[in-house]
Parts: structure tokens; sequence; C-alpha cells
């Protein structure tokens, strides 16, 4: 039997809608073509449901997810981002994840330096035959961010940093010296 979507009291109406001016998690998930999204198409055909906080964006590869897509979430007003590619071994661009492995993991330590709580970013792997992790994991974030409260706004921006941070980390990854 499906589960029912997670509902705080005195946020939603009797047709589970939000109600007016209760505030509700804002969610970015930024996720891969061939495997996250179609593992969220699977959840939403098999009618699993899940709370309707994430709004989506496809990227064709995690490999193209550069770290400041996740600053400008945060920037934009999200109060979470979810980034979401194939499980390591499985990119249809066979390194892809690899990289965002590194990148997005360097992003993580920096968070906290740019005034954001880690705990507010997550990355994660879904295949597209795992409809069910995603809908977990979307009802867990929502629920993590729930109790956070909303994003205060980027503490100490340091826009000009990670792109450099990222370069210095594939280059050391295929051995060369970066630029
Ligand atoms: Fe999914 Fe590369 S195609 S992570």
């Amino acid at each position: 039997m499906a589960e029912t979507p997670e509902v705080v009291e005195g946020t939603e109406t009797m047709n589970g809608q939000a109600a007016e001016g209760a505030w509700e998690p804002k969610i970015l998930g930024i996720l891969c073509n061939w495997c996250s999204y179609a593992g969220a198409d699977l959840a939403g055909s098999a009618r699993l449901q899940h709370p309707p906080n994430v709004r989506i964006v496809r990227v064709p590869c995690s490999g193209r997810v550069d770290p400041q897509f996740v600053l400008k979430g945060f920037m934009r007003g999200f109060d979470g981002v979810l980034v979401s590619g194939c499980h390591p071994g499985d990119c249809h661009y066979a390194k892809g994840n690899y990289y965002a492995r590194r990148r997005l993991t360097l992003l993580t330590r920096f968070l906290e330096t740019m005034g954001i709580p880690r705990e507010r970013f997550q990355f994660q792997w879904v295949s597209a035959s795992e409809g069910a992790r995603w809908a977990e994991s979307v009802r867990e974030m929502t629920e993590r961010i729930r109790k956070l409260g909303p994003f205060q706004g980027v503490g100490r921006p340091v826009p000009l940093l990670i792109p450099v941070v990222a370069r210095q980390s594939e280059a050391q990854a295929v051995g060369v010296e970066a630029r």
C-alpha cells in the first residue's frame, strides 16, 4: 500500500495543498537524465507518494553539475539542494559521476565557510529502477529541511573560489597540472 505524504500539522489543507502563508521547504533537485530522472519518473508512474517540495532540473549527467549551480540555487531562494546521479560504474558517459563526486565532495567542505549548513545539501545515487529510493530520499530531505527551517541566505559568498577548486580537483584526478 502506498504511504501517505508527510504532513505537518497546520500547513496543509484537506486537499493536501499548503495552507496560504504557511512555509513549505523549497528544494532544488538536479538530476541526471539517464538514472535519477528516470527513477523519479518511475516513482511518479508507480504512484509512490512523496512531498511535492522538490523542483527538478534535468541535466544530461551529474558530471554536468557545476558547483555554482548548487550555490545559485541557494542564492535564488531554495532551502535545500539535492543532486542525484547514476551509481558508480553506471554513468552513461563512463566517468561523469566520478567527476561529480569529487567536485561536490569539495563543495560540501566549503559550504559551511559560505554560511550554508551542510545538511541543506545532499548528493546521492539513484538508478532508473529505484523509484522507491527516490521517493524515500525526497521524504527524508524534505523532513530534514523542514526541521532546519527556511534558509536565511548565503552568509559569505565566495563565488570565484569554487571553479578554481573544482579545476584543481579534476586536474589531480587525471594527473595534469591545473591552470
Ligand atoms: Fe547519470 Fe552520468 S549519466 S551520472
